[in-house]
């Protein structure tokens, strides 16, 4: 209660004696102000000490900030002079506290309103900041990275909460030059006729319904290059000389999904707005990543197109050639996400990655598996398995994996071409992984299916109902690992 005006620690101090306020993780009591010369108050239960982590920290202040934006509050500052509030940010190390407040606060913080007229208008009113009063270096340091985290989670999160007409492959590619220009990203943007050339005939197939064309999106993060170009010489010893490892990201970039010829319901299909939401993770993973700098290559594809139906749409039964020459049957025109995922994982090959991560809102059946908190995860190499679990439980992005035994791949292959791009409903999310394990040769591969954790149907901890941004913070704390 330090630092509180006497009549607000009054009613503090009540309220905890008559337990209205007990003091539970989220829990909040505002504190009105009596007389304008005062602050108005607000208290935030943070559990017991023992229960005290990272993503009861997130949980928590993003569900006050949330609170707190609704309640049209502009700025809030943290006191962190309480004993009990420092032990507890101790006990989980201050520096990623730091970090996980300001994650939380500025998750928290959003809302997409952009089509909103009314809302408009108060605009400058909207942004809800954090300051704090007595913390530790280390906790403001880790307020920083939070919040360069959070603002490249908000970002993709824009893009996915962005309706169809507004936001379709070429208006996607727009963004990722405008990201790539701002943040001294290469950028690289195939258009229909390089697809072509590149025959990548999976990416073209799904995209021939639809009147909008399709691309690829290609950026590129190299620190050693951005070294070299401002004349400094690369560290003395063996060590400085090592070539950089590169991770390789993917993203599905459906801007919409309607399934194509095997149409989906009309129920819930606004949502599918959505399926691009692997791609919105992999730009917001290059942001962050592009200020946060670590010490390896990371290289980005994100094939973009609808999901509709044309007279030219692709028709079951159909066989295509994807861009590594295996012959695809098409089962299913609705699902798409592996066949534009197969020509991007196909490309991103040429970059030589030690690893590649794709994202994508693949298959319905990923959220029957594991429901809308974890993400599906498939791979070739239990090693990076093991570390993108980890860069799951640290980001508070977790996953759980998913079994990837021969039979997975036996049903994937077709009588008439070489594989076919559905195997039917039993294991979808994984047959779904399987597919997509012929693409990557044997390079470290993982997949991770965010088919139930990109979207929140309803507000709960730090998010809205909406696009969730998922993915972004594991990618970057997965890049941050491997750069050691
Ligand atoms: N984008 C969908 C997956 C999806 C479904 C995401 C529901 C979020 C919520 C994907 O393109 C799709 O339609 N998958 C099919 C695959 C099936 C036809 C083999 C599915 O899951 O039904
Ligand atoms: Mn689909
Ligand atoms: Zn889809």
């Amino acid at each position: 209660m330090e630092g509180l005006h006497d009549v607000l620690r009054r009613q503090a101090e009540r309220a905890l004696r008559e337990k209205a306020f007990k003091g539970e993780n989220a829990e909040t009591l505002l504190l009105v102000a009596p007389d304008s010369g005062a602050t108005s108050a607000v208290l935030l239960g943070l559990g017991t000490e023992k229960e005290c982590s990272l993503e009861r920290l997130r949980h928590a202040f993003g569900s006050l900030a949330r609170q707190l934006r609704k309640a049209d509050v502009g700025q809030a500052v943290l006191c962190l002079a309480t004993p009990q509030l420092r032990s507890r940010l101790s006990k989980v190390g201050w520096k990623v506290a730091g970090e996980a407040v300001a994650v939380g606060w500025a998750l928290g913080a959003y809302s997409y309103d952009v089509y909103k007229t009314a809302r408009q208008k108060n605009r400058s009113r909207r942004t809800l900041t954090l300051t704090t009063r007595e913390a530790p270096k280390e906790f403001t340091a880790g307020l920083k990275t939070g919040e360069i985290l959070a603002q490249a989670v908000n970002f993709g999160r824009d893009l996915s909460n962005t309706p169809a007409n507004h936001l379709y492959p070429e208006k996607l590619a727009a963004e990722a030059r405008k990201l790539a220009r701002d943040c001294a990203l290469s950028v690289r943007v195939l258009k229909k006729k390089d697809l072509e050339r590149e025959r990548m005939g999976a990416l073209l197939g799904v995209a021939q319904g639809s009147a909008r064309p399709p691309c690829m999106v290609v950026l590129e993060y190299r620190p050693e290059r951005k070294r070299v170009a401002s004349g400094q010489k690369g560290a003395k010893g063996a060590k400085g000389f090592r070539k950089l490892p590169t991770l390789a990201l993917v993203g599905k970039a459906i801007t919409f999904d309607a399934g194509g010829l095997s149409i989906k319901p009309a129920r819930g299909m606004e949502e599918m707005k959505f399926d691009m939401a692997g791609g919105a993770a992999v730009l917001g993973a290059m942001k962050a990543i592009a200020r946060l700098a670590p010490r390896l290559n990371v290289v980005a594809a994100v094939p973009s197109t609808e999901n509709v139906i044309g007279d030219s749409a692709m028709r079951p039964g159909d066989i295509i050639r994807s861009a590594s020459g295996k012959t695809i049957e098409i089962i299913n025109t609705d699902a798409e996400g592996r066949l534009i995922l197969a020509d991007a994982l196909q490309y991103v090959r040429r970059f030589q990655p030690d690893f590649i991560l794709d994202f994508a809102t693949l298959t319905g059946a990923c959220l029957v598996a594991l429901g809308t908190r974890v993400s599906g995860m498939v791979t070739n190499h239990q090693k990076l398995g093991r570390q993108v679990f980890d860069a799951g439980e640290r980001s508070g992005e977790r996953v759980w994996q998913l079994p990837l035994y021969e039979e997975f791949l036996e049903a994937t292959k077709s009588h008439v071409a070489d594989l076919k791009n559905s195997a039917g409903r039993y294991g979808g999310a994984i047959t779904a992984g399987a597919f997509l394990s012929y693409f990557v040769g044997d390079i470290p591969w993982c997949h991770l299916d965010i088919a139930g954790t990109a979207w929140a149907q309803r507000a709960s901890g730090c998010f809205e109902q909406g696009a969730t941004g998922v993915g972004t913070r594991l990618a970057v704390e997965l890049a941050l690992s491997l750069s050691g």
